[in-house]
């Protein structure tokens, strides 16, 4: 029944017949140690499509070269196990030269929404996610794929990257998956040591207390202080702690009635990140001034 495909021009030939014989495919590109965050968007994927379509790849050139790509967790056997539980036709998992040939040297570049945030702490990590989001895009030419809030700009640079090179996939970006603490589950979360895990609440801590204060119309500088004051009683290192337009992650204009938090950080050698829209509101901002 489930079918592990590593040849991208199989890969595509597969899809191809599935959607010529009128199924609709569904694709979730992921980069494996698999959890419940990814089985969320599979069983999206699995309520919308006829077919689903994962992928495994650890992508290198998304990682800085300090960053952990050696290490990244590679758990094959139980990622295909839990695909199999839900009912996952094929695995897509290229080698990286396949996807990366000898000599490969074509990159997309991004900018936009991949300037700010993530696009300033990692240079370089949105050009080989939107690279490899395309090669992969190409290999699964799926109806629809499927991403995560939790990755609330990759998910933005994605439907950028879709609009401007005008490519033929649709794209549903899916809620965060969350620890009964609130800790955003991630692959990473794996690295954490066993004193860090309960200061790693700090994140979601943070955001709720900006949304607590956004409904209460704070302005947007002492929401932004409090989520660092949150941060950094917990013991986090902060990349940044920010409010910012939910499209375009632009820094709010004044009066702003839709908004996301975003917050990044360390722990140890654990980098962290998180996100939560904030809910819509009408009055304008009391700032110091009004
Ligand atoms: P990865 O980190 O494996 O994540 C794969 C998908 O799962 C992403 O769309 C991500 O946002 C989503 N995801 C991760 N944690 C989640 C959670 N707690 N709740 C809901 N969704 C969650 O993101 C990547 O891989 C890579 O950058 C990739 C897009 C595959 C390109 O290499």
């Amino acid at each position: 029944m489930q079918q592990v495909v590593h040849d991208p021009d199989h890969m595509r030939a597969l899809v191809h017949e599935a959607r010529a014989a009128g199924q609709r495919v569904g694709f979730v590109p992921t980069m494996g140690a698999l959890h419940a965050g990814h089985a969320s968007l599979v069983a999206r994927a699995s309520r919308e499509c006829d077919v689903v379509v994962v992928s495994i790849f650890v992508n290198p050139t998304q990682f800085g070269p300090q960053e952990d790509f050696t290490r990244y967790p590679r758990t094959l056997a139980a990622d295909t196990a839990l695909l199999a539980a839900h009912g996952v036709r094929w695995i897509y998992a290229p080698e990286a030269s396949s996807v990366y040939p000898p000599g490969d040297a074509t990159r997309i570049v991004v900018g936009g929404p991949a300037v700010r945030f993530e696009g300033e702490q990692r240079p370089g990590h949105f050009d080989g996610v939107a690279t490899v989001v395309c090669k992969l895009f190409l290999a699964v030419p799926a109806d629809v794929a499927y991403f995560g809030a939790k990755d609330w700009q990759q998910s933005l640079v994605v439907k950028r990257m879709v609009r401007d090179l005008g490519l033929p996939i649709g794209i549903v970006v899916c809620p965060t998956m969350r620890e009964p603490d609130g800790l955003a589950m991630s692959s990473r979360n794996a690295y954490l040591s066993v004193a860090d895990r309960p200061r790693a609440v700090a994140l979601s801590e943070s955001l709720h207390r900006a949304a607590e204060l956004w409904s209460a119309g704070a302005d947007t500088a002492t929401i932004e202080r409090t989520m660092r004051e949150t941060l950094s009683s917990h013991g986090v290192v902060i990349d940044y702690a920010a409010l910012a337009d939910p499209e375009s992650l632009d820094p709010l204009p004044k009066n702003a009635t839709r908004a996301i938090a975003l917050v990044a950080g360390r722990l140890g050698s654990t980098r962290l990140i998180d996100n939560m829209e904030l809910p819509t509101r009408g009055s304008p901002e009391r700032g110091a001034e009004t």
